[in-house]
């Protein structure tokens, strides 16, 4: 079944993870504070504002709320077609939602309808931004400026949305961001809060961690006070080092994640836009940080197309269902006043999305979604059968004299093998080199010329999804070669090929360089988003990958087996290795 949502699990949060779990501080501490500071200088804080790590999105609502000064008998303004933690967090300060009407377009409160709901009791307005997308914000901060009431941007889809340039979080009044398991930027559970003063933070401080007055300094060192006052009601609201590591890990990728998750929005509303009964979402997702992407099925059809689509293998969802339907808030004022939510709430169909989706999954979802409306399949992504073809065309020799240069080496290149050439002298070079680093290899064997060549034609050409490259200086001497051993289409990821050092180059760097060329190469001309490459741990190679940007992801113990030709070192699933590892490592770009 193909998910809605799907996180990035990756080397690099597990590497987070276990880092979290070595220094053995598992509560509040250092982690927290560089999450704290990595994501004030992500969200392009002015000096005065101050953000505040939490456990959940829920935790900063409630907190924000009470700053807001929100207390038992009061109101607050907020869409029906809002999260349950936002109605829960207003319940937690004794106050109960008003429910103001939405727009058409972004989903968002209608500030127009805004004005005539407020009354003394209303003291907050939560201005949500729906899957990322902004709000009229800019015209409800000025309706609440204008009563002397605060707002709170629920800004959990919509970490990184900038509008008119800025970052939420970096104008306005209180702003909060969920990083739990299914958003954009995920701590497994995690929250944030941003206030936009020094004074309102240190009132959150405390009510974050029981109202204890531990100082922030003291916590931040992995460390704790014996001695504290407790200042009043407060909340088991911090967030842990794990978590904090753990989103600190996915800080570093979420442009990516941005950059792609707005690509697929966009090709999801190319593939379904124009079709009759289907609201595809109506904005062109600029600056947008799109959490989740939700269409619209009109003609009371919604229920038949999520069950269609379950029965071709695709899940979707509903968010949400609106609040004024639940038992608890039937009687909130507004309820029966919202029409554009009635309607809206019975179309909304959230479809797959999620950071580092193959082209092919958004191409299965809409042209199943199309099939459903009687419309023609869709054209597959002429990005991955360019992708393949030049690769084709590369190794078939229908490029002529095909070539990447190598960055900062004038007259050095990568050459392709192609199925026109190995050329004699190639396969001798690569013979000789194979033999000199045999040890490097997890297959051992004296390579003679007839099997390189073998090798070359039998496997590396004919093969769809892997090229070699012959590393030549510009005297024309071949230094060895560095390729992509497998190229994984559908996750747009490569497999590199071992670059085995120990070649005397007479350009020192060189054999570095080309990897990196062969990197840039493979982003810019097959969109590839990450390498691996699989590494034996006695290979001065190993430092050579860590010093290009890739980092481990783990090493497996190998047993070495002989055979007829030689010894191939086998991965043990257990610790019965011979000293020897293989090491994985991967690279994804930021
Ligand atoms: C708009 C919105 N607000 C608040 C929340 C609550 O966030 P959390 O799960 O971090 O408590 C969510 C969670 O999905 C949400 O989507």
């Amino acid at each position: 079944m193909i998910p809605v949502f799907k996180p990035v699990i990756d080397a690099f949060m597990i590497k987070a993870a276990t880092d979290a779990l070595e220094l053995g501080w598992l509560g509040m501490g250092s982690y927290v504070r560089e999450f704290e500071e990595s994501l004030a200088n992500y969200f392009e804080l002015g000096p005065d504002r101050a953000l505040i790590a939490v456990n959940t999105c829920t935790s900063a609502l409630h907190l924000a709320l009470r700053v807001a000064g929100v207390g038992p008998g009061d109101e607050v303004i907020t869409p029906a077609l809002n999260n349950i933690g936002d109605f829960q967090a207003i319940g937690m300060c004794g106050a109960r939602p008003v429910f103001v009407d939405i727009c058409d377009d972004d989903i968002g409160l209608n500030p127009e309808l805004i004005e005539r709901a407020i009354t003394p009791k209303v003291k907050a307005i939560i201005a949500l931004h729906y899957m990322g997308v902004p709000c009229r914000i800019d015209a409800i901060l000025q309706i609440a400026r204008k009563h002397g009431i605060r707002v709170i941007e629920d800004a959990a889809h919509a970490t990184g949305t900038r509008v008119n340039g800025r970052r939420i979080g970096s104008y306005g009044d209180l702003s909060c961001f969920s990083f739990d398991a299914i958003k954009t930027l995920t701590c497994i559970d995690g929250g944030a809060v941003i206030v936009p003063n020094k004074k309102e933070a240190e009132g959150i401080y405390p009510a974050r961690l029981l109202g204890m007055t531990q100082p922030n300094e003291r916590l931040y060192s992995n460390s704790r006070a014996y001695q504290f006052d407790v200042l009043g009601q407060g909340f088991r609201y911090h967030l842990a080092n794990l978590h904090a590591s753990i989103g600190l890990s996915q800080l570093k990728q979420l442009d990516t994640f941005v950059a792609n998750r707005r690509e697929y929005s966009l090709r999801y509303n190319e593939l379904l836009g124009g079709i009759e009964g289907l609201i595809v979402p109506q904005t062109d997702f600029a600056d947008a940080s799109v959490f989740h992407y939700v269409i619209r099925v009109t003609d009371n059809r919604r229920a038949d197309l999520a069950a269609f689509l379950k029965s071709r293998g695709i899940d979707t969802g509903i968010h949400w269902l609106p609040g004024h339907g639940f038992t608890w808030l039937k009687s909130c004022r507004g309820a029966n006043e919202i029409p554009m939510t009635d309607r809206i709430g019975g179309e909304i169909l959230t479809l797959p999305l999620w950071s580092f989706m193959p082209d092919a999954v958004i191409e299965k979802v809409a042209g199943e979604i199309r099939a459903f409306f009687g419309r023609p399949p869709v054209v597959a992504s002429t990005r991955t059968l360019d992708r393949a073809q030049l690769l084709s065309d590369i190794k078939q020799g229908n490029r002529a004299d095909y070539e990447i240069p190598i960055e900062g080496f004038p007259g050095a290149r990568l050459r392709p093998v192609t199925t026109a050439n190995p050329r004699v002298d190639d396969v001798a070079r690569l013979t000789a080199w194979r033999n000199r680093n045999h040890q490097s290899f997890l297959s051992e064997f004296t390579a003679t010329e007839a099997r390189t060549r073998g090798w070359l034609t039998g496997s590396v050409t004919a093969d769809d999804s892997r090229i070699l490259f012959m590393i030549e200086e510009r005297s024309g001497l071949v230094l060895g070669y560095v390729g992509l051993a497998y190229i994984d289409w559908a996750n747009s990821y490569g497999e590199a090929d071992s670059v085995v050092r120990g070649e005397r180059a007479s350009a020192p760097g060189i054999m570095g360089a080309a990897v990196k060329s062969l990197m840039s190469w493979g982003r810019r001309e097959l969109q590839l988003r990450g390498y691996g490459v699989r590494v034996l741990s006695d290979n001065p190679a190993l430092e050579f990958y860590h010093k290009q940007g890739f980092r481990e992801q783990r090493r497996v113990p190998l047993r070495s087996v002989r055979t007829a030709d030689g010894i191939v070192w086998e991965e043990t699933s257990g610790i019965a290795g011979e000293g020897r590892e293989l090491v994985h490592m991967v690279h994804v770009d930021s």
